[in-house]
């Protein structure tokens, strides 16, 4: 760690040396570990400038709209690598060479069925339960199959329950739309792609396999690619909280779809579309626009704006392009809701609010409209980016116990009464 420090005096105490240390690229960081020895906290609500821990995985420049996976961006793992490969890179620091591809696609594809008594876990839910309710149940089930044969100490068990969980969510994800519509849950099948997979246990039936054109399984493929990870973003930081308890990982994960399921995190998505069907068509965006600007308004303009892009998104830049080559394929160039959100967007990007405050669309505003093109209901959005975010939650609980860790336990300000007697 570097010799940089930072002096912190307290009304004129004598000065406390604070360890400064530089990362590989971006912000230093002031290590105040030492400080509550002293008797004094540091006060961060939604530590929007504290870095809870050291990482390798992923690097983002807000200002910049730049987003690195192990050093390599996202606009060219996008364009020439796939989800798959993007999962190995997030779990192993490194691009598989042609071997190792085959060996994880193999590993994942093995693992791909979910244990038969799973499927009675769905009996439980009412058709209707929402489907984020059905994954976040059933991943935390998953961890009554392997707790038992999991030593998290182990670096080689920690990669086989990353694997189990990667190839697992899909179907899971798949499960949970077909028990809500009443059709039967569709097995994977070992001769298709990850995509295709998902896609064909989505809309396939026993009388029926939907062929999955190469656009669609594309567009579906980089839609998860573009979620695996996202830095220390709250359902992360919510695996890597569980995780340093040493939780089971698959109830860790169980925790992360909890924490996404939120409209302000991963529910974005789902919301975006709710908020494009209220708009409904050109004529309604000035008032809804006025709404999000009104403080007294709790209405957020959804899929815009983020914690750390003070620039553009540069997911939504490529699902914004993944949105055209879609509607063309399927013929919905003039799909009303698209319209609505390009309009919606050249509207915002002029408003000085948005402008001021640096609010961009993120990458919820554009995946929403590609899903519902595709067929797939607005309730299985989120649960789709938990499907692509799997990997780097794994990788990220993965890295964590790879190295000395402590349990997660913040702190706080204490406002509440002083001590005082039970009265009697
Ligand atoms: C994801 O962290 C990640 O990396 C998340 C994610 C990932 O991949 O894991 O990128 C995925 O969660 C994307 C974000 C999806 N959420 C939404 O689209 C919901 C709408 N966006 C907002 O809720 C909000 O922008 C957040 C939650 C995303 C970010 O909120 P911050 O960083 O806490 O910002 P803030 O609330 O302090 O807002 C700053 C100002 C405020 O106005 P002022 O008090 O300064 O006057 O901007 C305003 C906010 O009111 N503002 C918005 C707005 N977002 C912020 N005003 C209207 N509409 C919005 N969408």
């Amino acid at each position: 760690m570097s010799e940089k420090k930072a002096q912190l005096t307290i009304d004129g105490s004598a000065p406390i040396d604070l360890p400064i240390y530089e990362g590989s690229t971006g912000p230093d960081v002031i290590d105040v570990r030492s400080l509550v020895s002293k008797g004094i906290f540091t006060y961060d609500p939604g530590f929007v400038s504290t870095a809870a821990c050291d990482s390798e995985i992923t690097y983002i420049d807000g200002n910049a709209g730049i987003l690195l996976h192990r050093g390599y961006p996202i606009e060219q793992l996008a364009q020439k690598s796939d989800f798959l490969e993007v999962c190995y890179l997030l779990l192993n620091g490194e691009l598989p060479d042609q071997v190792a591809r085959r060996g994880f696609e193999n590993d994942i594809r093995y693992h791909t069925m979910v244990d038969q008594q799973i499927h009675e876990f769905f009996k439980g839910f009412p058709r209707t339960a929402h489907p984020m309710a059905m994954l976040c149940g059933v991943v935390g089930a998953l961890s009554a199959f392997y707790h038992d044969s999991l030593d998290i100490d182990n670096p080689e068990h920690r990669q086989r329950a990353a694997i189990r969980i990667i190839a697992k969510m899909p179907t899971l994800a798949a499960m949970c739309y077909k028990h809500g519509i009443g059709q039967p849950f569709m097995y994977p099948k070992n001769s298709m792609s990850l995509a295709e997979n998902f896609v064909h246990m989505l809309f396939g039936t026993p009388c029926d396999s939907p062929n999955v054109s190469p656009t669609i399984a594309k567009a579906v493929d980089t839609l998860f690619l573009l979620h695996a990870d996202h830095e220390q973003n709250a359902s992360t930081s919510t695996v890597r909280l569980a995780g340093s308890t040493g939780s089971n990982p698959y109830a860790c994960v169980a925790s992360g779809i909890a924490a996404l399921w939120g409209p302000a995190h991963g529910g974005a998505n789902e919301a975006v579309l709710d908020m494009l069907y209220e708009i409904g068509d050109d004529s309604k965006i000035e008032e809804f626009i006025l709404k999000a600007k009104d403080k007294d308004d709790p209405f957020r303009l959804m899929g815009f704006g983020h914690r750390v892009y003070k620039n553009h998104d540069p997911r939504a830049t490529v699902i914004r392009g993944i949105c055209n080559d879609v509607l063309a394929e399927l013929g919905k160039e003039d799909d009303p809701l698209f319209k609505v959100a390009l309009k919606l967007e050249k509207i915002a990007l002029e408003d000085e609010y948005f402008i001021e405050r640096k609010l961009f669309p993120n990458v919820d505003f554009y995946s929403g409209i590609i899903l519902k093109a595709i067929g797939i209901p607005t309730s299985l959005f989120t649960v789709i980016f938990a499907t692509g975010r799997t990997p780097g939650w794994m990788a990220h609980w993965h890295e964590m116990l790879s190295e000395s860790y402590k349990i997660g336990r913040p702190r706080q300000l204490y406002r509440g009464n002083s001590k005082r007697d039970y009265p009697g």
